[in-house]
Protein backbone atom coordinates (compact mmCIF):
# COMPACT_ATOMS: atom_id res chain seq x y z
CA UNK A 1 0.00 0.00 0.00
CA UNK A 2 1.48 3.10 -0.93
CA UNK A 3 1.47 6.13 1.79
CA UNK A 4 -0.57 8.46 0.06
CA UNK A 5 -3.75 6.11 0.37
CA UNK A 6 -2.69 6.27 4.21
CA UNK A 7 -2.88 9.89 4.83
CA UNK A 8 -6.14 10.73 2.22
CA UNK A 9 -7.96 7.52 4.01
CA UNK A 10 -6.29 9.21 7.66
CA UNK A 11 -7.74 12.46 7.11
CA UNK A 12 -11.27 11.40 5.72
CA UNK A 13 -11.85 9.37 8.44
CA UNK A 14 -10.25 12.02 10.79
CA UNK A 15 -7.56 9.98 11.81
CA UNK A 16 -4.92 12.81 11.05
CA UNK A 17 -4.25 15.89 9.09
CA UNK A 18 -1.08 18.56 8.46
CA UNK A 19 -2.03 21.54 10.93
CA UNK A 20 -2.94 25.13 10.23
CA UNK A 21 -4.31 24.23 6.48
CA UNK A 22 -6.55 27.26 5.95
CA UNK A 23 -2.78 29.53 6.48
CA UNK A 24 -0.87 27.03 3.57
CA UNK A 25 -0.13 24.47 6.45
CA UNK A 26 3.43 24.45 8.51
CA UNK A 27 5.78 21.40 7.46
CA UNK A 28 6.43 19.25 10.07
CA UNK A 29 3.01 19.81 12.36
CA UNK A 30 -0.14 17.43 12.58
CA UNK A 31 -3.65 16.87 14.14
CA UNK A 32 -4.79 14.06 15.15
CA UNK A 33 -8.33 14.17 14.43
CA UNK A 34 -11.26 12.40 16.80
CA UNK A 35 -10.16 9.01 16.00
CA UNK A 36 -6.68 9.49 15.79
CA UNK A 37 -6.66 11.24 19.20
CA UNK A 38 -8.58 7.87 20.26
CA UNK A 39 -6.19 5.85 18.70
CA UNK A 40 -3.03 7.60 20.23
CA UNK A 41 -4.63 7.73 23.43
CA UNK A 42 -5.14 4.34 23.68
CA UNK A 43 -1.61 3.01 22.21
CA UNK A 44 -0.30 5.23 25.53
CA UNK A 45 -2.68 3.48 27.92
CA UNK A 46 -1.59 0.05 26.62
CA UNK A 47 2.40 1.63 26.63
CA UNK A 48 1.74 2.47 30.57
CA UNK A 49 -0.01 -0.86 31.10
CA UNK A 50 2.78 -2.45 29.82
CA UNK A 51 5.80 -0.31 31.58
CA UNK A 52 3.79 1.08 34.44
CA UNK A 53 1.52 -1.95 35.77
CA UNK A 54 3.55 -4.90 34.20
CA UNK A 55 7.10 -3.65 34.81
CA UNK A 56 6.45 -1.77 37.97
CA UNK A 57 8.13 1.48 36.66
CA UNK A 58 7.69 4.93 37.81
CA UNK A 59 5.90 7.99 36.08
CA UNK A 60 6.75 10.95 35.88
CA UNK A 61 5.35 14.50 34.36
CA UNK A 62 7.68 17.02 33.58
CA UNK A 63 8.20 20.24 31.19
CA UNK A 64 8.43 21.07 28.07
CA UNK A 65 10.36 23.59 28.41
CA UNK A 66 14.21 23.59 30.38
CA UNK A 67 17.13 26.25 30.82
CA UNK A 68 19.73 26.23 28.89
CA UNK A 69 21.86 24.78 31.57
CA UNK A 70 20.68 21.32 30.93
CA UNK A 71 21.23 20.90 27.22
CA UNK A 72 24.33 22.01 27.65
CA UNK A 73 25.16 19.12 30.24
CA UNK A 74 23.01 16.81 28.07
CA UNK A 75 25.37 17.65 24.84
CA UNK A 76 23.14 18.13 23.01
CA UNK A 77 23.44 22.19 23.29
CA UNK A 78 26.95 21.34 21.17
CA UNK A 79 26.14 18.27 19.29
CA UNK A 80 22.13 17.44 18.50
CA UNK A 81 23.11 18.85 14.92
CA UNK A 82 22.44 18.02 11.06
CA UNK A 83 24.33 18.82 8.23
CA UNK A 84 21.88 21.66 6.44
CA UNK A 85 23.12 22.98 2.59
CA UNK A 86 21.00 25.61 1.33
CA UNK A 87 20.40 25.95 -2.78
CA UNK A 88 22.28 29.73 -3.59
CA UNK A 89 19.47 30.41 -5.47
CA UNK A 90 15.89 29.29 -4.02
CA UNK A 91 16.97 29.71 -0.74
CA UNK A 92 15.49 26.57 0.40
CA UNK A 93 17.43 24.32 3.30
CA UNK A 94 18.17 20.79 2.92
CA UNK A 95 19.10 17.78 5.15
CA UNK A 96 22.62 17.38 3.14
CA UNK A 97 22.57 13.62 4.16
CA UNK A 98 18.88 13.18 2.77
CA UNK A 99 20.20 14.44 -0.42
CA UNK A 100 22.67 11.22 -0.68
CA UNK A 101 19.85 8.93 -0.13
CA UNK A 102 20.38 6.28 -2.65
CA UNK A 103 24.31 7.87 -4.22
CA UNK A 104 25.63 7.08 -0.87
CA UNK A 105 26.05 4.06 1.51
CA UNK A 106 24.51 5.73 5.00
CA UNK A 107 24.94 9.25 4.34
CA UNK A 108 23.65 10.48 8.03
CA UNK A 109 27.18 9.32 9.63
CA UNK A 110 28.95 11.38 7.14
CA UNK A 111 31.06 14.84 8.38
CA UNK A 112 30.48 18.15 6.88
CA UNK A 113 33.31 17.50 4.50
CA UNK A 114 32.92 14.17 3.74
CA UNK A 115 29.18 15.43 2.73
CA UNK A 116 30.35 18.51 0.83
CA UNK A 117 32.77 15.86 -1.43
CA UNK A 118 29.72 13.63 -1.94
CA UNK A 119 27.37 16.23 -3.05
CA UNK A 120 29.95 18.00 -5.27
CA UNK A 121 31.00 14.25 -6.78
CA UNK A 122 27.46 12.94 -7.25
CA UNK A 123 26.42 16.50 -8.89
CA UNK A 124 23.63 17.34 -6.67
CA UNK A 125 21.25 20.40 -7.34
CA UNK A 126 19.15 21.36 -5.37
CA UNK A 127 15.76 19.00 -5.39
CA UNK A 128 13.43 22.58 -5.51
CA UNK A 129 14.61 24.31 -8.27
CA UNK A 130 17.82 23.11 -9.57
CA UNK A 131 20.35 25.09 -7.83
CA UNK A 132 23.82 25.07 -6.32
CA UNK A 133 23.95 24.36 -3.09
CA UNK A 134 26.10 25.85 -0.31
CA UNK A 135 28.82 23.67 1.76
CA UNK A 136 27.10 21.75 4.57
CA UNK A 137 26.81 23.42 8.35
CA UNK A 138 25.83 22.16 11.17
CA UNK A 139 22.59 22.98 12.40
CA UNK A 140 21.35 22.90 16.05
CA UNK A 141 17.65 20.58 16.28
CA UNK A 142 16.97 22.73 19.25
CA UNK A 143 13.83 25.09 19.16
CA UNK A 144 14.97 27.87 22.05
CA UNK A 145 12.94 30.26 22.88
CA UNK A 146 13.16 32.80 26.21
CA UNK A 147 12.25 31.78 29.80
CA UNK A 148 10.94 35.21 31.51
CA UNK A 149 10.65 38.67 30.87
CA UNK A 150 13.32 41.20 30.12
CA UNK A 151 16.14 39.42 29.66
CA UNK A 152 15.82 36.39 30.73
CA UNK A 153 17.08 32.86 30.78
CA UNK A 154 17.68 31.03 27.47
CA UNK A 155 15.62 28.17 27.45
CA UNK A 156 14.70 25.46 24.59
CA UNK A 157 12.04 23.12 23.99
CA UNK A 158 13.23 19.73 25.45
CA UNK A 159 14.22 17.34 21.74
CA UNK A 160 13.56 14.11 24.37
CA UNK A 161 11.55 13.47 27.29
CA UNK A 162 14.70 11.86 28.64
CA UNK A 163 16.64 14.54 30.21
CA UNK A 164 13.80 14.77 32.91
CA UNK A 165 14.52 11.77 34.47
CA UNK A 166 18.05 12.13 34.32
CA UNK A 167 17.98 15.61 36.19
CA UNK A 168 15.27 14.51 38.87
CA UNK A 169 17.94 11.57 39.39
CA UNK A 170 18.12 12.23 43.00
CA UNK A 171 14.13 12.29 43.64
CA UNK A 172 13.23 9.21 42.09
CA UNK A 173 16.46 7.20 43.48
CA UNK A 174 14.76 8.15 47.03
CA UNK A 175 11.44 7.38 45.81
CA UNK A 176 12.87 4.13 44.97
CA UNK A 177 14.78 3.90 48.23
CA UNK A 178 17.74 4.31 46.78
CA UNK A 179 17.75 0.47 45.17
CA UNK A 180 19.15 -0.56 41.96
CA UNK A 181 17.85 -1.59 39.66
CA UNK A 182 14.34 1.18 39.01
CA UNK A 183 12.85 2.31 36.05
CA UNK A 184 11.14 5.78 35.26
CA UNK A 185 9.03 6.88 31.98
CA UNK A 186 7.47 9.63 30.56
CA UNK A 187 5.24 9.86 28.10
CA UNK A 188 4.90 13.42 26.23
CA UNK A 189 5.99 15.57 23.28
CA UNK A 190 9.69 16.02 21.99
CA UNK A 191 10.24 19.00 19.62
CA UNK A 192 12.86 19.64 16.97
CA UNK A 193 13.47 21.97 14.44
CA UNK A 194 13.84 19.43 11.43
CA UNK A 195 15.22 20.66 8.78
CA UNK A 196 13.38 18.78 6.20
CA UNK A 197 10.12 17.09 7.73
CA UNK A 198 8.57 14.89 5.75
CA UNK A 199 6.77 11.46 5.05
CA UNK A 200 3.84 12.84 7.33
CA UNK A 201 3.78 11.64 10.77
CA UNK A 202 7.31 10.11 10.37
CA UNK A 203 9.60 13.04 10.30
CA UNK A 204 7.86 16.24 12.43
CA UNK A 205 8.76 18.91 14.63
CA UNK A 206 6.44 18.43 17.05
CA UNK A 207 5.88 14.86 17.83
CA UNK A 208 4.90 12.27 20.70
CA UNK A 209 7.57 10.30 22.88
CA UNK A 210 7.39 7.35 25.10
CA UNK A 211 10.63 6.97 27.10
CA UNK A 212 11.53 4.65 29.82
CA UNK A 213 15.05 5.49 31.75
CA UNK A 214 16.12 1.99 33.60
CA UNK A 215 19.11 2.67 36.19
CA UNK A 216 21.24 -0.38 36.91
CA UNK A 217 24.26 -1.01 38.70
CA UNK A 218 27.53 -0.90 36.22
CA UNK A 219 28.12 -4.68 36.68
CA UNK A 220 24.42 -6.28 37.15
CA UNK A 221 22.76 -5.22 34.06
CA UNK A 222 19.19 -7.65 34.51
CA UNK A 223 16.12 -6.73 35.14
CA UNK A 224 13.78 -9.36 37.09
CA UNK A 225 10.68 -9.00 35.00
CA UNK A 226 9.06 -11.79 32.31
CA UNK A 227 11.56 -15.07 32.02
CA UNK A 228 9.12 -15.50 29.29
CA UNK A 229 10.61 -12.65 27.34
CA UNK A 230 14.00 -14.38 27.09
CA UNK A 231 12.55 -16.93 24.80
CA UNK A 232 10.60 -14.33 22.66
CA UNK A 233 12.72 -14.90 19.13
CA UNK A 234 13.66 -11.37 17.63
CA UNK A 235 15.31 -10.61 13.73
CA UNK A 236 17.95 -9.63 14.58
CA UNK A 237 20.50 -7.16 11.80
CA UNK A 238 24.11 -6.63 13.85
CA UNK A 239 26.20 -4.48 13.01
CA UNK A 240 27.78 -6.78 10.22
CA UNK A 241 24.83 -6.55 8.44
CA UNK A 242 24.22 -10.26 9.71
CA UNK A 243 20.79 -11.11 9.33
CA UNK A 244 19.01 -14.12 12.14
CA UNK A 245 16.16 -14.86 13.79
CA UNK A 246 17.21 -16.01 17.90
CA UNK A 247 15.27 -15.69 21.06
CA UNK A 248 16.61 -13.20 22.98
CA UNK A 249 18.35 -14.58 25.31
CA UNK A 250 20.30 -17.07 23.19
CA UNK A 251 21.25 -13.13 21.24
CA UNK A 252 22.74 -12.32 24.52
CA UNK A 253 24.61 -15.57 25.59
CA UNK A 254 26.30 -15.38 22.49
CA UNK A 255 27.20 -11.67 22.56
CA UNK A 256 25.56 -10.50 19.40
CA UNK A 257 22.90 -8.12 21.90
CA UNK A 258 25.30 -6.60 24.30
CA UNK A 259 23.60 -7.58 27.83
CA UNK A 260 20.38 -9.10 28.98
CA UNK A 261 18.87 -6.23 30.30
CA UNK A 262 19.44 -4.62 26.54
CA UNK A 263 18.16 -7.96 25.21
CA UNK A 264 14.77 -8.17 27.81
CA UNK A 265 14.22 -4.73 26.53
CA UNK A 266 14.28 -5.34 23.00
CA UNK A 267 12.07 -8.32 23.46
CA UNK A 268 9.60 -6.24 25.48
CA UNK A 269 9.63 -3.69 22.43
CA UNK A 270 8.90 -6.27 20.31
CA UNK A 271 5.67 -7.52 22.70
CA UNK A 272 3.88 -3.78 22.56
CA UNK A 273 4.35 -3.20 19.14
CA UNK A 274 2.77 -6.58 18.08
CA UNK A 275 0.32 -5.99 20.63
CA UNK A 276 -0.84 -2.95 19.34
CA UNK A 277 -1.04 -4.11 15.53
CA UNK A 278 2.39 -3.86 14.19
CA UNK A 279 2.72 -7.09 11.51
CA UNK A 280 5.84 -9.34 13.30
CA UNK A 281 6.34 -10.75 10.00
CA UNK A 282 7.54 -6.83 9.31
CA UNK A 283 9.30 -5.87 12.21
CA UNK A 284 13.12 -6.12 12.86
CA UNK A 285 16.11 -4.83 15.10
CA UNK A 286 18.84 -3.17 13.24
CA UNK A 287 21.92 -2.77 15.44
CA UNK A 288 23.59 1.05 14.96
CA UNK A 289 27.04 1.08 13.36
CA UNK A 290 29.43 2.30 15.25
CA UNK A 291 29.50 5.67 13.52
CA UNK A 292 26.03 5.82 13.57
CA UNK A 293 25.27 5.55 17.16
CA UNK A 294 24.25 8.66 19.27
CA UNK A 295 27.29 10.71 21.18
CA UNK A 296 25.78 8.58 24.32
CA UNK A 297 25.20 5.20 23.51
CA UNK A 298 27.08 2.34 24.28
CA UNK A 299 25.13 -0.61 22.14
CA UNK A 300 21.85 0.74 20.50
CA UNK A 301 19.48 -1.26 18.38
CA UNK A 302 16.43 0.31 16.37
CA UNK A 303 13.38 -1.81 16.12
CA UNK A 304 12.40 -1.05 12.34
CA UNK A 305 9.45 -1.98 10.80
CA UNK A 306 8.58 -1.91 6.76
CA UNK A 307 6.40 0.25 5.50
CA UNK A 308 5.98 1.84 2.22
CA UNK A 309 8.84 4.00 2.67
CA UNK A 310 11.34 1.22 3.63
CA UNK A 311 12.53 0.26 6.77
CA UNK A 312 11.51 3.04 9.50
CA UNK A 313 13.17 2.90 12.98
CA UNK A 314 10.12 3.07 15.04
CA UNK A 315 12.02 2.49 18.96
CA UNK A 316 15.84 2.91 19.97
CA UNK A 317 16.20 0.57 22.88
CA UNK A 318 20.05 2.07 23.78
CA UNK A 319 22.38 1.18 26.65
CA UNK A 320 23.47 5.01 27.59
CA UNK A 321 26.38 3.75 30.20
CA UNK A 322 26.50 6.35 32.74
CA UNK A 323 27.12 9.59 30.29
CA UNK A 324 23.74 11.43 31.10
CA UNK A 325 24.25 11.24 35.28
CA UNK A 326 27.88 11.84 34.88
CA UNK A 327 27.49 14.51 32.74
CA UNK A 328 24.47 15.95 34.82
CA UNK A 329 27.11 15.43 38.06
CA UNK A 330 29.92 17.31 36.46
CA UNK A 331 27.88 20.40 35.38
CA UNK A 332 25.35 20.59 38.58
CA UNK A 333 27.84 19.48 41.00
CA UNK A 334 24.79 17.79 42.22
CA UNK A 335 26.29 13.88 44.08
CA UNK A 336 24.01 11.87 42.00
CA UNK A 337 26.01 8.66 42.84
CA UNK A 338 24.34 5.46 44.71
CA UNK A 339 25.97 3.92 47.75
CA UNK A 340 25.86 0.31 47.18
CA UNK A 341 26.79 -1.48 50.68
CA UNK A 342 28.92 -4.73 50.11
CA UNK A 343 27.76 -7.92 51.81
CA UNK A 344 30.58 -7.89 54.25
CA UNK A 345 32.45 -4.21 55.44
CA UNK A 346 36.47 -4.30 54.37
CA UNK A 347 39.38 -3.14 55.66
CA UNK A 348 41.27 -1.30 53.26
CA UNK A 349 44.57 0.93 53.85
CA UNK A 350 44.13 3.96 52.18
CA UNK A 351 45.23 7.76 51.17
CA UNK A 352 42.99 9.52 50.36
CA UNK A 353 42.57 13.08 49.19
CA UNK A 354 41.12 15.63 51.43
CA UNK A 355 40.12 19.18 49.90
CA UNK A 356 40.65 22.73 52.00
CA UNK A 357 37.23 24.51 50.82
CA UNK A 358 38.72 27.10 52.20
CA UNK A 359 41.81 27.65 49.74
CA UNK A 360 39.55 26.29 47.06
CA UNK A 361 36.65 29.00 47.05
CA UNK A 362 38.70 31.62 46.11
CA UNK A 363 40.37 29.96 43.61
CA UNK A 364 37.72 28.62 42.06
CA UNK A 365 34.56 30.37 43.23
CA UNK A 366 31.47 29.01 41.65
CA UNK A 367 33.15 25.96 40.88
CA UNK A 368 34.74 25.35 44.09
CA UNK A 369 32.43 22.81 45.07
CA UNK A 370 32.83 20.48 41.91
CA UNK A 371 36.65 20.90 42.26
CA UNK A 372 36.48 19.50 46.06
CA UNK A 373 34.15 16.62 44.82
CA UNK A 374 36.77 15.82 42.33
CA UNK A 375 39.81 15.92 44.33
CA UNK A 376 37.90 13.73 46.63
CA UNK A 377 37.28 11.25 43.75
CA UNK A 378 40.94 11.27 42.73
CA UNK A 379 43.83 8.76 43.26
CA UNK A 380 46.83 10.01 45.13
CA UNK A 381 48.84 11.92 42.25
CA UNK A 382 52.32 11.20 40.81
CA UNK A 383 52.90 14.87 40.39
CA UNK A 384 50.46 17.57 39.83
CA UNK A 385 46.56 16.83 40.61
CA UNK A 386 44.62 17.20 37.51
CA UNK A 387 41.22 17.08 38.01
CA UNK A 388 38.04 17.53 35.23
CA UNK A 389 35.20 19.48 36.15
CA UNK A 390 32.77 20.92 33.33
CA UNK A 391 34.85 19.38 30.59
CA UNK A 392 37.44 21.41 31.36
CA UNK A 393 41.03 19.83 33.15
CA UNK A 394 42.00 21.79 35.95
CA UNK A 395 45.78 21.85 37.99
CA UNK A 396 45.01 21.71 41.49
CA UNK A 397 47.41 23.20 43.31
CA UNK A 398 48.66 20.61 46.79
CA UNK A 399 47.87 23.47 48.85
CA UNK A 400 44.33 22.82 48.22
CA UNK A 401 43.91 20.00 49.94
CA UNK A 402 45.30 17.25 52.52
CA UNK A 403 46.55 13.41 52.06
CA UNK A 404 45.11 11.76 54.83
CA UNK A 405 46.86 7.90 55.54
CA UNK A 406 45.02 4.66 57.45
CA UNK A 407 43.58 2.03 57.76
CA UNK A 408 39.51 2.39 56.93
CA UNK A 409 36.64 0.13 56.79
CA UNK A 410 34.67 0.49 53.55
CA UNK A 411 31.41 -0.87 53.92
CA UNK A 412 29.98 -0.18 50.63
CA UNK A 413 31.16 1.82 47.37
CA UNK A 414 29.44 4.63 45.21
CA UNK A 415 28.89 3.82 41.86
CA UNK A 416 26.90 6.05 38.89
CA UNK A 417 24.18 4.16 37.64
CA UNK A 418 23.87 2.57 33.87
CA UNK A 419 20.72 3.35 31.87
CA UNK A 420 19.15 1.54 29.43
CA UNK A 421 16.59 3.09 27.46
CA UNK A 422 13.40 2.23 25.17
CA UNK A 423 12.87 5.18 23.71
CA UNK A 424 9.49 5.18 21.08
CA UNK A 425 8.05 7.11 18.88
CA UNK A 426 4.46 6.75 19.00
CA UNK A 427 3.70 8.77 15.98
CA UNK A 428 5.58 6.41 14.27
CA UNK A 429 4.11 3.73 15.92
CA UNK A 430 0.37 5.23 15.01
CA UNK A 431 1.59 5.65 11.40
CA UNK A 432 2.96 1.82 10.98
CA UNK A 433 0.01 0.44 13.05
CA UNK A 434 -2.72 2.17 9.74
CA UNK A 435 -0.47 1.09 7.30
CA UNK A 436 0.09 -2.57 8.31
CA UNK A 437 -4.13 -3.00 9.38
CA UNK A 438 -5.74 -0.87 6.65
CA UNK A 439 -6.88 -4.24 4.14
CA UNK A 440 -8.49 -3.02 1.09
CA UNK A 441 -9.98 -5.65 -0.38
CA UNK A 442 -13.17 -5.99 -2.58
CA UNK A 443 -16.90 -6.66 -1.67
CA UNK A 444 -19.74 -6.69 -4.53
CA UNK A 445 -17.72 -5.26 -7.12
CA UNK A 446 -16.56 -2.30 -4.89
CA UNK A 447 -13.52 -1.56 -3.19
CA UNK A 448 -13.92 -2.60 0.49
CA UNK A 449 -11.73 -1.55 3.59
CA UNK A 450 -11.63 -2.73 6.76
CA UNK A 451 -9.03 -1.79 9.40
CA UNK A 452 -8.31 -4.29 11.13
CA UNK A 453 -6.31 -3.13 14.67
CA UNK A 454 -6.49 -5.05 17.95
CA UNK A 455 -9.79 -3.87 19.74
CA UNK A 456 -8.12 -2.36 22.51
CA UNK A 457 -6.42 -0.21 20.22
CA UNK A 458 -9.55 0.53 17.77
CA UNK A 459 -10.56 4.12 18.35
CA UNK A 460 -14.35 2.78 19.28
CA UNK A 461 -14.79 -0.73 19.74
CA UNK A 462 -18.73 -1.01 19.52
CA UNK A 463 -21.11 0.39 16.97
CA UNK A 464 -24.61 0.78 17.79
CA UNK A 465 -27.08 0.38 14.55
CA UNK A 466 -31.13 0.90 14.92
CA UNK A 467 -32.10 -1.61 11.90
CA UNK A 468 -34.59 1.07 10.91
CA UNK A 469 -35.32 4.81 11.88
CA UNK A 470 -38.48 4.01 13.93
CA UNK A 471 -38.51 5.93 17.48
CA UNK A 472 -38.83 2.73 19.37
CA UNK A 473 -36.19 1.08 18.05
CA UNK A 474 -34.14 4.23 18.12
CA UNK A 475 -34.98 4.44 22.18
CA UNK A 476 -33.54 0.87 22.88
CA UNK A 477 -30.76 1.74 20.87
CA UNK A 478 -29.48 5.10 22.67
CA UNK A 479 -30.89 2.85 25.83
CA UNK A 480 -28.16 0.79 24.72
CA UNK A 481 -25.56 2.48 23.89
CA UNK A 482 -25.50 4.27 27.68
CA UNK A 483 -25.31 1.22 28.99
CA UNK A 484 -22.29 0.14 26.97
CA UNK A 485 -20.47 3.51 27.48
CA UNK A 486 -21.19 3.44 31.41
CA UNK A 487 -19.51 -0.18 31.35
CA UNK A 488 -16.48 1.86 29.52
CA UNK A 489 -16.47 0.88 25.90
CA UNK A 490 -15.98 3.40 23.62
CA UNK A 491 -19.47 3.04 21.83
CA UNK A 492 -20.80 5.14 18.51
CA UNK A 493 -24.17 5.62 17.45
CA UNK A 494 -25.08 5.17 13.55
CA UNK A 495 -28.83 5.30 12.57
CA UNK A 496 -28.33 6.35 8.60
CA UNK A 497 -28.42 4.43 5.68
CA UNK A 498 -28.51 0.74 5.04
CA UNK A 499 -26.86 -1.65 7.58
CA UNK A 500 -24.49 -2.73 4.69
CA UNK A 501 -23.51 0.91 4.38
CA UNK A 502 -23.23 1.33 8.31
CA UNK A 503 -21.04 -1.90 8.58
CA UNK A 504 -18.86 -0.65 5.70
CA UNK A 505 -18.12 2.38 7.54
CA UNK A 506 -17.77 1.18 10.88
CA UNK A 507 -15.13 -1.63 9.12
CA UNK A 508 -13.22 1.17 7.27
CA UNK A 509 -12.20 2.89 11.11
CA UNK A 510 -11.83 -0.67 12.84
CA UNK A 511 -14.73 -0.95 15.14
CA UNK A 512 -14.83 -4.65 16.09
CA UNK A 513 -18.18 -5.04 17.27
CA UNK A 514 -21.64 -3.60 15.82
CA UNK A 515 -24.03 -4.18 17.64
CA UNK A 516 -28.35 -4.25 15.87
CA UNK A 517 -31.07 -3.14 17.61
CA UNK A 518 -34.07 -4.85 15.96
CA UNK A 519 -37.86 -5.56 16.94
CA UNK A 520 -37.01 -8.49 18.76
CA UNK A 521 -35.21 -6.44 20.90
CA UNK A 522 -37.46 -4.86 22.25
CA UNK A 523 -39.27 -5.35 25.38
CA UNK A 524 -35.48 -5.74 26.58
CA UNK A 525 -34.50 -8.89 24.65
CA UNK A 526 -31.71 -9.27 22.58
CA UNK A 527 -29.64 -7.95 19.76
CA UNK A 528 -27.39 -8.96 16.78
CA UNK A 529 -23.30 -8.64 17.49
CA UNK A 530 -21.44 -8.64 13.90
CA UNK A 531 -17.74 -9.29 14.21
CA UNK A 532 -15.63 -6.92 11.84
CA UNK A 533 -13.12 -9.87 11.03
CA UNK A 534 -15.33 -12.53 10.98
CA UNK A 535 -18.53 -10.87 9.86
CA UNK A 536 -20.10 -13.85 12.00
CA UNK A 537 -23.43 -12.40 13.66
CA UNK A 538 -24.38 -14.26 17.36
CA UNK A 539 -27.52 -13.13 19.29
CA UNK A 540 -27.29 -12.17 22.67
CA UNK A 541 -29.65 -10.87 25.96
CA UNK A 542 -29.33 -7.17 26.35
CA UNK A 543 -28.90 -7.78 29.45
CA UNK A 544 -25.46 -9.80 28.96
CA UNK A 545 -24.40 -7.48 26.13
CA UNK A 546 -22.20 -5.39 28.29
CA UNK A 547 -19.88 -8.11 30.08
CA UNK A 548 -20.48 -10.09 26.79
CA UNK A 549 -18.37 -7.50 24.92
CA UNK A 550 -15.99 -6.77 27.82
CA UNK A 551 -14.87 -10.27 28.10
CA UNK A 552 -14.03 -10.46 24.21
CA UNK A 553 -12.33 -7.14 24.71
CA UNK A 554 -10.39 -8.50 27.44
CA UNK A 555 -9.48 -12.01 25.65
CA UNK A 556 -8.52 -10.26 21.95
CA UNK A 557 -6.38 -7.74 23.18
CA UNK A 558 -2.71 -7.85 23.37
N1 LIG B 1 16.05 9.65 24.02
C1 LIG B 1 16.50 8.99 22.85
C2 LIG B 1 16.03 9.60 21.63
O1 LIG B 1 15.49 10.69 21.63
P1 LIG B 1 15.81 9.20 19.05
O2 LIG B 1 16.15 7.99 18.22
O3 LIG B 1 16.40 10.50 18.63
O4 LIG B 1 16.22 8.83 20.53
C3 LIG B 1 13.41 8.33 19.63
O5 LIG B 1 14.23 9.35 19.10
C4 LIG B 1 12.30 7.98 18.67
O6 LIG B 1 11.56 9.14 18.37
C5 LIG B 1 12.77 7.45 17.32
O7 LIG B 1 12.97 6.06 17.37
C6 LIG B 1 11.61 7.81 16.41
O8 LIG B 1 10.61 6.80 16.46
C7 LIG B 1 11.04 9.06 17.05
N2 LIG B 1 11.42 10.30 16.32
C8 LIG B 1 12.64 10.88 16.28
N3 LIG B 1 12.59 12.00 15.55
C9 LIG B 1 11.32 12.14 15.12
C10 LIG B 1 10.62 13.10 14.34
N4 LIG B 1 11.24 14.18 13.86
N5 LIG B 1 9.29 12.92 14.09
C11 LIG B 1 8.64 11.85 14.59
N6 LIG B 1 9.25 10.91 15.34
C12 LIG B 1 10.56 11.04 15.61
Amino acid sequence: MDAETVHSFAKRRGFYWPSYEIYGGSAGFYDYGPLGSALLHNLMEHWRRLYIIREGMYEIDSPSIGPEDVFKASGHLGEFTDYLTTCQGCKAGHRADHLLEGLEKNPDALEADELWTALKEHGVKCPRCGGELTEPEPFNLMFGTGIGAGKGKKGYLRPETAQAMFVAFSNLSQQARKKLPFGVVQIGKGYRNEISPRQGLLRQREFHMAEAEIFFHPDEKRWEGDEELMRTQLKLVDQNGEDRAMAAGEATDKGIIRGEALAYFMALTQQFLVDVGVDPTRLRFRQHLQDEMAHYAADCWDAEALLSYGWTELVGVADRGSYDLSQHIAHSGEDMGVFIAYPEPRKEHRIRLVPDLKKLGPLYRGKAKMVARAIEDAAPPEGELMVEVDGETIAVPDTCYVKEEGEVVISGERIVPHVIEPSYGLDRVFYTVLEHNLDIGEKGGEEYRVLRLPPDVAPVQVGIFPLMTKPELETVAKEVMTVLRKSGLATTYDGSGSIGRRYARADEVGIPWCVTIDYESLDGKDVTVRDRDTAEQVRIPIAELGEHLCSLLRTRSG
